[in-house]
């Protein structure tokens, strides 16, 4: 299973308008791409993948919502459809345990270091400064949990959190990159050595 976290330090923790992502939404837009960048591939979904946005942004954070490729349903690779699918978990009542809003979606109260605590896996932080990514070979990372910021990048307390983790910090590139575009590299090195080695069939 490969899991991305992103945080949303503006994402609204309550319903908005489909009319303004960026804006009134608090930069919904880029978790909304961060979703379509992992699950989709071209007329498919990758099933093994699951998104956790964490909402930082009012009226009530933090609030964690999951998306799962192996079940989520009415997802199209839009914007809006992803935002579409937010909204509604945003408009549940919402608990401190996961609560399904539609087919692969849940939602519950939540915040980062909660979530990495309750996952306990092999963290992999994306920052720009990392060690290449095209150094590591990724067949032996079974189970990875990749964390990304937004347009804010982590702050240092968010990274205080992660770095308690040990974590491998990695870089996709010598740039600092939109993290939807990062999601697609990193799903781009894990296939090419997924595919590159020999399988015995
Ligand atoms: C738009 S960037 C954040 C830029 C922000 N101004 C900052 O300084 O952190 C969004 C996220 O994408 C990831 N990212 C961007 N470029 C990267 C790179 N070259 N290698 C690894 N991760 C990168 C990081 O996780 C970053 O927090």
């Amino acid at each position: 299973m490969k899991d991305f976290i992103i945080i949303g330090h503006k994402a609204v923790t309550d319903t908005f308008s489909l009319n303004d992502l960026p804006g009134a939404a608090g930069r919904m837009d880029i978790l909304c791409r961060c979703v379509n960048a992992a699950l989709f591939l071209s007329h498919d979904l990758r099933r093994d993948v699951r998104v956790f946005l964490i909402h930082k942004g009012g009226p009530s954070p933090p609030k964690l919502v999951r998306f799962e490729g192996s079940a989520v349903r009415y997802l199209s690779p839009d914007e809006r459809s992803a935002a579409s699918l937010i909204k509604k978990a945003l408009e549940k009542n919402i608990q401190d345990f996961w609560t399904e809003s539609t087919p692969g979606i849940s939602v519950r109260n939540g915040d980062l270091e909660g979530l990495l605590k309750e996952m306990g896996k092999k963290i992999i932080y994306l920052r720009e400064d990392g060690e290449d990514v095209r150094q590591k070979e990724f067949q032996e990372v079974f189970d990875p949990l990749f964390v990304l910021g937004d347009h804010l990048g982590l702050t240092g307390e968010e990274e205080r959190i992660v770095l308690d983790y040990n974590p491998e910090i990695m870089s996709v590139g010598p740039l600092s990159l939109h993290a939807d575009h990062c999601i697609v590299l990193l799903h781009n090195e894990m296939d090419r050595n997924i595919f590159r080695t020999p399988r015995i069939m």
